[in-house]
């Protein structure tokens, strides 16, 4: 059977709505240099019109069966970058935020970035947590930003703090399970990816929800980040319509066949 794919709750709340369930896409927002460069202009000004791009597929989403939205911004791998790109990223939440944050606010959208604090200046900080305080009420749609985020440093991250339970007396080591460890990423309370989308012509996973990609189905999408709209993502749900998810069983005509 073909993974589902609700595209009928145009506009519908998307959680508790009838039909399939919404979907989780995750987005490594990847191709900004490539696309400056084809045009002639420094790599900043392809981080900007990456912005737009997702302020394009925010409002898509919805209308496409999507419940919930994880895009790679920032990764902990990014500090090695030239110090003016890495200024022009840091700048990019704000600058998201500043337009955004009240159509985000009255549209439904919860916002929460993961990722570590640490190394991030303090209002960016203080911009973060209040666009997270003023969205943290809402349920229709949810948009995690990994910004500042690295899979293997996360999944060491949780490790520690279950170590550290441990240690306190609060856990015992044979309460670990996967459900547990989970609940110690900082993806904490989202289900794991349907979908990962990486345009750009990549195919790799880049230290992205190392963790939670376990059984995600991958698109590869051959447009630069800046170009992306709806018709892609709409394009990458078709993709992903057409997938058999098995997740290591086998379907069911297969069993009767083997009799
Ligand atoms: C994605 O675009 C933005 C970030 C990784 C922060 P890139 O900056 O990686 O663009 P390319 O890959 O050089 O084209
Ligand atoms: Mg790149």
């Amino acid at each position: 059977m073909a993974a589902e794919v609700n595209t009928a709750s145009a506009g519908a709340p998307v959680d508790g709505a009838k039909g399939p369930p919404a979907l989780h896409v995750a987005i490594v927002m990847d191709g900004n240099g490539r696309w400056a460069k084809s045009r002639g202009l420094p790599r900043t000004l392809g981080h900007r019109a990456g912005v737009e791009a997702l302020k394009r597929t925010v409002s898509a989403a919805p209308k496409l069966g999507i419940g919930r939205l994880t895009v790679f911004g920032f990764s902990t791998e990014n500090w090695s970058r030239p110090a003016t790109e890495v200024a022009e990223l840091m700048a990019l939440p704000k600058r998201y935020f500043e337009t955004d944050i009240a159509r985000l606010e009255r549209e439904g959208v919860r916002v929460r970035v993961i990722g570590r604090r640490e190394g991030l200046s303090a209002e960016l900080v203080k911009i973060i947590e209040g666009a997270q305080a003023r969205t943290a009420h809402n349920t229709v749609f949810n948009l995690d930003i990994a910004f500042n985020y690295g899979g293997q440093a996360d999944i060491v991250e949780a490790a520690r703090r279950f170590a550290k339970a441990v240690a306190a007396g609060e856990a015992r080591p044979e309460d670990l399970n996967e459900v547990v460890f989970a609940s110690h990423l900082a993806t904490a309370g989202s289900p794991p990816p349907d979908v990962i989308i990486r345009p750009s012509g990549e195919q790799r996973l880049s230290n992205f929800l190392l963790w939670e990609a376990a059984y995600a189905e991958f698109v590869f999408q051959d447009v630069l980040w800046p170009d992306y709209g709806a018709e892609h993502l709409q394009a990458a749900l078709a993709a992903y319509a057409a997938r058999d998810r098995r997740y290591g069983a086998v379907v069911a005509d297969d069993v009767l066949a083997a009799g």
